[in-house]
């Protein structure tokens, strides 16, 4: 059989299990946020998007767009190479520094994706540090899972959010022995918090580093927006610290943050960071300016809990099932591929509401799921017309499933 077919049939059983991804084509819009345009065959729609991670409407702030702009027409856009071969352009450095200051950390170092951040970080640390144990949490976003699965190290997987579970498992290891916990602060396909600090008080009782994924976190929570940790206080426990720019800040990047030491590592040894041509300078211009102007208006956040608070508030009074109310993430739960596959159909094509199904592999099978992300941009009539519309193919979808 040849390697074409094998694929193909691959892909098959893929479509026939309901898991096949489809692409929905976007014609975003400046001036009309959350509603976009969708091109089909029978003409263009306009439909609200429930399912992206531009929290903030930070992609299309003016503050944003006008810092890109002035980045393009004064730099260019390619930085034409590697960190360590001319591409390093002055806004990343001062990016870094930025990031570095507000984290508290000795240094910070970007990525081109967030994934990458996690992907080069940990498989650093785990390739570098003999006779290392990782101690990862079950549902570890793919970055991490990839970072530490393809390093040398040892790997404990501790059940998710499971504080018991990953004392048994670091119990088992002398203390002096190098360990490392990489969590998340908050798992984006669930919508729940780790209990940070309670792991926090265990790295220190048995001597472990802490890597923290502020991913979804960052931008929306602390008191300077810098992520969870900030909000509970804990950041100086934190040894590093993963975020990026692609979620909340609206543009697109990743970056970690912590003791000099390992930055220089990173930045030294990662073949992804190494090989690789550093962000467009006006890329990261964006980033530097999102970050800034998130940190001086803690309104635009306000504004975003406020909304989930009447989605969630909604939500519940119709008894649809959230797998966790903890944050800006609503996760609604379906158990069933081709159900959640007909319900975002529905919603999309009869009221013009856009929420992608998540399906395995990126969440366990019969736990496929709608996760719904309301942004600081949508209003409260935005709010009114989900629910309404959640109600009715909720309804018919579950009873034709029942009967
Ligand atoms: C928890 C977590 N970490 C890392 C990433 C990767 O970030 P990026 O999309 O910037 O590559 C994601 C992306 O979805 C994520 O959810």
């Amino acid at each position: 059989m040849s390697i074409v077919s094998i694929l193909e049939r691959r892909v098959e059983e893929t479509r026939k299990a309901g898991r096949y991804r489809n692409y929905v084509s976007l014609d975003r819009k400046v001036d009309e946020r959350p509603w976009v345009l969708e091109h089909g065959e029978s003409g263009a729609r306009r439909i609200n998007v429930w399912c992206s991670n531009d929290y903030l409407g930070l992609s299309q702030h003016p503050a944003v767009i006008d810092a890109t702009v002035e980045a393009v027409k004064s730099v260019g856009l390619g930085t034409g190479g590697a960190r360590s071969i001319s591409g390093t352009s002055i806004y990343h450095t001062r990016l870094e520094k930025e990031i570095a200051s507000a984290y508290d950390k000795e240094a910070a170092l970007l990525f081109a994706t967030g994934f990458t951040a996690n992907d080069a970080t940990l498989s650093t640390i785990c390739d570098t540090v003999p006779d290392i144990v990782a101690f990862s949490d079950s549902l570890n976003h793919a970055s991490m899972i990839y970072g530490i699965r393809y390093s040398k190290a040892e790997k404990k997987i501790f059940r998710h959010n499971d504080v018991a579970h990953l004392e048994e498992l670091l119990q088992a290891y002398p203390v002096d022995r190098p360990k490392l916990i990489a969590f998340e602060s908050l798992y984006s396909m669930d919508g729940d918090f780790a209990p940070l600090k309670e792991i926090v008080a265990l790295a220190r009782k048995y001597n472990a580093f802490t890597y923290l994924d502020e991913i979804h976190a960052a931008g929306i929570y602390g008191a300077t927006g810098t992520g969870y940790a900030e909000e509970l206080g804990v950041l100086g426990e934190i040894d590093i610290v993963q975020g990026g720019f692609g979620k909340a800040y609206g543009g697109a990047g990743g970056y970690i943050a912590g003791p000099k030491a390992i930055v220089d590592a990173v930045r030294s040894y990662a073949p992804a960071f190494v090989f690789s041509t550093s962000s467009p300078a006006p890329v990261v211009a964006a980033a530097l300016a999102s970050f800034e102007y998130n940190r001086e208006h803690p309104e635009l956040r306000a504004r975003l809990l406020d909304t989930v608070g009447e989605l969630k508030h909604g939500l519940k009074a119709l008894g649809i099932p959230v797998v966790s109310d903890d944050s800006h993430i609503l996760p609604i739960l379906v158990g069933d591929p081709h159900r959640s596959k007909e319900i975002s159909r529905r919603l999309i094509d009869e009221f013009g509401i856009y929420v992608q199904p998540v399906n395995a592999p990126t969440v366990p099978e019969g736990t496929e799921r709608l996760r719904i992300t309301p942004t600081a941009a949508h209003t409260r009539q935005d709010v009114e017309a989900f629910l309404a519309a959640i109600r009715t193919v909720w309804s018919d979808v579950t009873t034709e499933a029942a009967e």
